[in-house]
């Protein structure tokens, strides 16, 4: 009979992938390792490709291996995928492929994208610092399914010689049923005001998700402010007045496009972290961390990375996976208090401010970490 461990062990595995992903995926593994230094936070950490170096390394941009791997892990750690070296590839060996098969693989149906504007940025920003000053709203976009996985999808060659392509947007009742009630859950937890955003005007998904939304409000929860809003107005009002919004919810598609804009309301989307989760199966909720910037190839492997949307997708992995708040809440006041301090990488480097690379950014919230852990 073994003794009972002190803690728990948890598995945690990383998929770097290309570009900047390695740089930034090292800077997390050093603040979890901080985290086991001097948390109690014991984990054991494995690795495995995917994207375009998956690609390089095994032939194929999502390995049945990592997925595997990915799968038998508590939390999954994922840096970015994509570079020019692999545009010209056939599309199922692209290494956007690999990103979209862990997502549907892990069932990561809800992607949780805060988008937060630290006081000391709120001049990085490309909108008036007023309008941007003390936001913090969190768009739940729907994650696997959509136009992204739709059936058919594909290009035909037609009689006449010219090509004819196809992506098919579909969606079932729960399928939407799930992401909506995740997102007013969510709301349930902060300011209760929801937001759900959809072409009811021309899209049939459009008016399946409204008339989903309407019936989980009247049903289910009704202590929650329910609002409609066509994603192209959202699109408008997230840069008109962003702080009118609490949670938006929306497909796959729209949450691409407007978890984009509203990071740039941030400062930069260097700076936003994102958690997709699954449906819990018992003690086993499938959760994947992602930072929400993609791969720029262009300051790839250069320390110009800004690390903290990486960093904060560990914070996301400790409030949600292992439900450690007081440890994420002390990561997030670790980064506020670098930023305050003044420390930028390039992306949100303003004047009279102190430029620095990837490491050393990660060493500072490292040194933050210490003075306020005591
Ligand atoms: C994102 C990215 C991905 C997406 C790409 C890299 C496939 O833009 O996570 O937002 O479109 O979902
Ligand atoms: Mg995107």
């Amino acid at each position: 009979m073994g003794a009972e461990p002190f803690f728990d062990m948890h598995k945690i595995y990383m998929t770097p992938g290309d570009g900047i992903g390695p740089e930034v995926m090292d800077a997390t593994r050093r603040v979890m390792g901080w985290y086991s230094q001097n948390r109690n936070f014991a984990f054991d950490s494995q690795e495995g490709p995917i994207g375009g170096a998956a690609y390089e390394a095994t032939g194929t941009p999502d390995p049945d291996q990592t997925m595997a791997d990915a799968k038998a892990a508590d939390a999954v750690f994922l840096g970015a995928v994509g570079g020019p070296q692999w545009d010209s590839l056939p599309y199922d060996k692209k290494p956007e492929r690999g990103l979209l098969r862990i997502r549907k693989e892990l069932g990561a149906f809800a992607n949780l994208r805060p988008a937060i504007c630290f006081d000391a940025l709120k001049d990085a920003s490309s909108l008036k610092p007023e309008i941007v000053s003390g936001l913090d709203i969190l768009i739940v976009r729907e994650l696997t399914g959509g136009v992204y996985f739709g059936e058919p999808k594909g290009t035909t060659v037609l009689p006449d010689g010219q090509k004819r392509a196809v992506d098919t947007q579909v969606y079932t009742s729960s399928e939407i049923e799930r992401i909506i009630r995740a997102a007013f859950e969510l709301a349930r937890l902060r300011n209760k005001r929801l937001a759900s955003a959809e072409k009811s005007n021309v899209m049939m998904t459009g008016i399946l998700w409204r008339e989903i939304a309407n019936h989980l409000h009247k049903t289910e929860f009704q202590d929650v402010e329910l609002t409609h809003i066509l994603a192209d107005n959202c699109a408008m009002q997230l840069v008109r007045n962003p702080k009118q919004f609490d949670v938006i919810v929306t497909d796959n598609l729209f949450g691409d496009v407007l978890s984009d804009e509203a990071a740039q309301l941030t400062g930069s989307i260097g700076m936003l972290p994102s958690a997709s989760l699954g449906a819990r199966k018992g003690e086993y909720l499938p959760a994947l961390y992602e930072p929400i910037h993609g791969s720029a190839p262009d300051i790839a492997g250069k320390d110009l990375a800004n690390p903290i949307a990486s960093i904060l997708s560990f914070a996301m992995c400790l409030r949600y996976s292992f439900e450690r708040r007081e440890d994420a809440a002390l990561l997030d006041k670790a980064v506020e208090t670098v930023l305050q301090e003044g420390y930028r990488t390039g992306d949100i480097m303003q004047p009279g401010m102190n430029k620095v690379g990837t490491s050393a950014m990660t060493s500072t919230i490292l040194k933050a970490l210490d003075r306020l852990a005591v």
